[in-house]
């Protein structure tokens, strides 16, 4: 077998049906042994927990071709240990956190010919999902589930790719305080459909999400957490008060990044939107939008610019991609356990 004969600088972010997937399903209390499969069909009952509670979760990493051709992923465990936190909040089974990584390392060897080669600027994308399949009609946990990871070659999240993105700032909330924002529902998901469907239909590539309690301080997007660059070039993350932003790995890492790396400050700490124009750089950061920059937020027609303007990532943005990317691509040597 060979690499797939796709235009790879030109994928976009969308799904494309691969060979393989892992399929495992719980009943009677227990997860079975999970094959790999060429069925890319679920098939429900009408009355699936998943149809009509939304009880589900997901997650969502990469695969990445290096330089010398091996085949690698970034930091799958915190993928595993997150995932397990969200089945926790969701009362479902966790699916155990050493076969979740046999899972993807199994599922990303048997679609080994779908990895983007080296240099394309795609990756391979990796979707694991749980679902309640069993049977509800009242509010209640099912008794069955499926857990199923299946993958797809990406490009870009953004149209454009490095280029600066105009993000709005939100009049919906994404998450209420103490809730569901920090686990990987579908659900928190299906709460910015109907707002990101408007913003695009605006013009903006993203909604920016307010603190739901008092509307003051900035969250995240709908689909990555942000990051801010500060005039002297340290970093600023937002961080809840009411634990409502969901704990992005790729956010972690340029935390990590930034700090023990490039030694640069870093301040996690609540982000007001009203200081928001004091910062000379903004960008969007998850796997799959990796470090996307922003060149201006919309605050309802008042444009916030920063300096780093329209064309290209400001240098701080910049720095961190690089560096990230270059852990993930093989290029810059990996702290300890974060290449698989
Ligand atoms: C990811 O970054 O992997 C996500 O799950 C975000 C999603 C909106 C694509």
């Amino acid at each position: 077998m060979s690499k797939k004969n796709l235009d790879w600088a030109n994928i976009g972010f969308s799904y494309m049906v691969a060979d393989k997937r892992f399929v495992s399903n719980y009943k009677d209390g227990k997860w079975d042994d999970g094959v790999i499969t060429e069925n890319s069909m679920v098939t429900l009952s009408e009355d699936a927990g998943v149809l009509h509670y939304a009880q589900e979760c997901f997650e969502g990493l990469k695969a990445y071709e290096t330089e010398d051709g091996k085949i690698v992923t970034f930091r799958p465990d915190l993928n595993a240990a997150r995932m397990e936190d969200s089945a926790k909040r969701l009362e479902m089974p966790p699916f155990p956190a050493d076969r979740f990584i046999k899972a993807v390392e199994e599922v990303v060897a048997a679609n080994k010919d779908w990895v983007p080669p080296f240099g394309s600027g795609a990756t391979l994308y990796i979707r694991p999902v749980m679902f309640a399949t069993g049977n509800v009609i009242g509010v209640k946990p099912a008794d069955e589930y499926q857990f199923r990871i299946f993958v797809t070659p990406v490009g870009p999240y953004f149209k454009g790719g490095a280029k600066p993105i105009v993000v709005k700032i939100s009049d919906f909330d994404r998450a209420a305080p103490h809730g569901t924002g920090n686990i990987k529902a579908g659900l928190n998901y299906a709460m910015s459909l109907h707002a990101i469907v408007t913003a695009h239909e605006e013009g903006f590539a993203e909604n920016v999400y307010l603190d739901a309690e008092s509307r003051t301080y900035i969250e995240e997007t709908g689909g990555a957490n942000i990051i801010f660059v500060t005039k002297e070039g340290g970093l600023v993350v937002p961080k809840s008060h009411t634990d409502s932003i969901l704990p992005s790995i790729t956010r972690r890492s340029i935390v990590y990044v930034a700090r023990e790396i490039l030694g640069l400050d870093v301040e996690e700490r609540p982000v007001k939107l009203s200081e928001v124009e004091n910062f000379a750089e903004m960008g969007l950061c998850g796997t799959a939008a990796v470090i996307s920059p922003v060149g201006k937020i919309n605050d309802h027609g008042k444009e916030i610019c920063f300096p780093s303007g329209m064309d290209e990532m400001g240098p701080v943005i910049k720095k961190l991609y690089d560096t990230l990317t270059g852990i993930q691509m093989g290029k810059v040597p990996a702290p300890e356990g974060w290449i698989h």
